[in-house]
């Protein structure tokens, strides 16, 4: 039976990865803030873009490729940084890793990973992407940016949305700790999820090597402090002018609601503008990231990049209607891993590969330029 016949859909691949990742585990990963409206949002709001289906327009096969600051994808679409990628499914960094090679996508690591730079750049293909939580102290961030661009990694990420911690109620009653501790009441769960605890026999207990490698405290945070927050601080646009000086290659800013602040990103030099609510894990009074896509085209040339809820290649579509240049999708790619194993992350592609194609033959499209025009105004 074929994968697309058993798992035809995102949420396929989410209903089995239940089953297979701890429960403590799963809800690191599932959760969002507060009530979780924020999250609800995101779906409702992508919900509410319609495109006009198309008649009598013939056979074709669309074209899905595009470029992003100056290289071309074979899709719109790119992996995600996660934190603790690694914890949610054992080997996850340098899986994604491969599959982002393998299919010629972007694939971002986190700073707060579970492996090195050094472990994941080599398998990542020519698509590397960085991302930093910014550190506190110049020295430990020229460090680590120096690191991430001899391990491979050309494009770097700022995530601005994470100004202080979020609470993170349901991860919080979870039990997750930094570093992870099996508890009695945490090792009962992974016990009932034999190939996650046989992933973890082989990875070991995963840890925030990056931040380790820099960080003598190796105490555990309060559970409900954002991971980040190790070495990290708050940046500011100081901050931001600083690590343009220091690195020279693309820079994204990930995290941007306003469009006022993707324009002054712009003059200070910004190389794109990622917008995202980091999937309502942060703020729950946030807006949904697709109803934000209109205003923050007008205001920017910029290349937008899009994250939050997407769930589906029509959702692609949306984004791409709404402005947006390229997507990116992170717990969906977990969603893949933890129900498949390293093969669930390209099935996740091909499921988005897949989606696109068939909407785009409902409503006409031949190529991405082209879903612009099919948006329906319904104002
Ligand atoms: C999170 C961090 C790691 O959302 O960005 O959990």
């Amino acid at each position: 039976m074929s994968l697309h016949t058993k798992y035809p859909a995102i949420a396929d691949l989410k209903t089995r990865a239940r089953r297979r990742i701890p429960h403590f585990v799963w809800e690191y990963l599932d959760s969002a803030t507060g009530m979780e409206a924020t999250l609800r949002r995101n779906r409702t709001g992508l919900d509410q873009v319609l495109l006009n289906p198309s008649i009598l327009h013939g056979e074709f096969a669309p074209d899905l490729t595009t470029t992003l600051l100056g290289q071309t994808h074979p899709l719109p679409i790119g992996i995600a940084p996660v934190g603790m990628s690694g914890l949610i499914w054992p080997g996850a960094e340098q899986m994604l890793a491969r599959t982002a090679a393998a299919q010629n996508i972007p694939y971002t690591l986190s700073t707060v990973a579970s492996q090195l730079p050094e472990d994941v750049g080599p398998h990542a293909g020519q698509h590397a992407w960085f991302q930093l939580y910014p550190p506190r102290d110049p020295g430990i961030r020229d460090s680590i940016l120096q690191r991430a661009k001899a391990s491979g990694f050309t494009t770097l990420v700022l995530t601005v949305d994470v100004p202080v911690a979020s609470r993170r109620e349901r991860q919080t009653r979870g039990g997750l700790t930094n570093p992870p501790k099996l508890t009695p009441r945490l090792a009962l769960q992974a016990a009932q999820c034999p190939a996650w605890l046989n992933g973890i026999r082989k990875t070991g207990m995963p840890r925030l090597r990056l931040m380790e490698s820099y960080s003598e405290n190796r105490s555990a945070l309060p559970s409900n402090q954002h991971i980040g927050y190790l070495l990290r601080t708050s940046p500011d646009w100081d901050y931001f002018k600083a690590l343009r000086r220091v690195w020279d290659g693309p820079l994204i800013v990930k995290g941007v609601l306003r469009p006022a602040d993707a324009a002054r990103l712009a003059d200070e030099g910004a190389d794109a503008i990622w917008v995202s609510n980091h999937a309502g894990r942060q703020f729950d009074g946030a807006p949904a990231t697709i109803d934000v896509l209109p205003d923050m085209r007008a205001e920017t040339t910029l290349p937008i990049i899009f994250d939050s809820g997407i769930e589906g290649g029509l959702d692609v579509l949306r984004a791409l209607a709404l402005g947006a240049d390229f997507v990116m999708l992170g717990r969906a790619f977990h969603y893949g891993l933890g129900a498949l194993g390293e093969p669930g992350a390209a099935h996740v592609l091909d499921i988005l590969r897949q989606d696109m194609i068939s909407n785009m033959g409902q409503i006409g499209a031949k190529t991405l330029g082209a879903v612009r025009d099919c948006l329906r105004h319904t104002q």
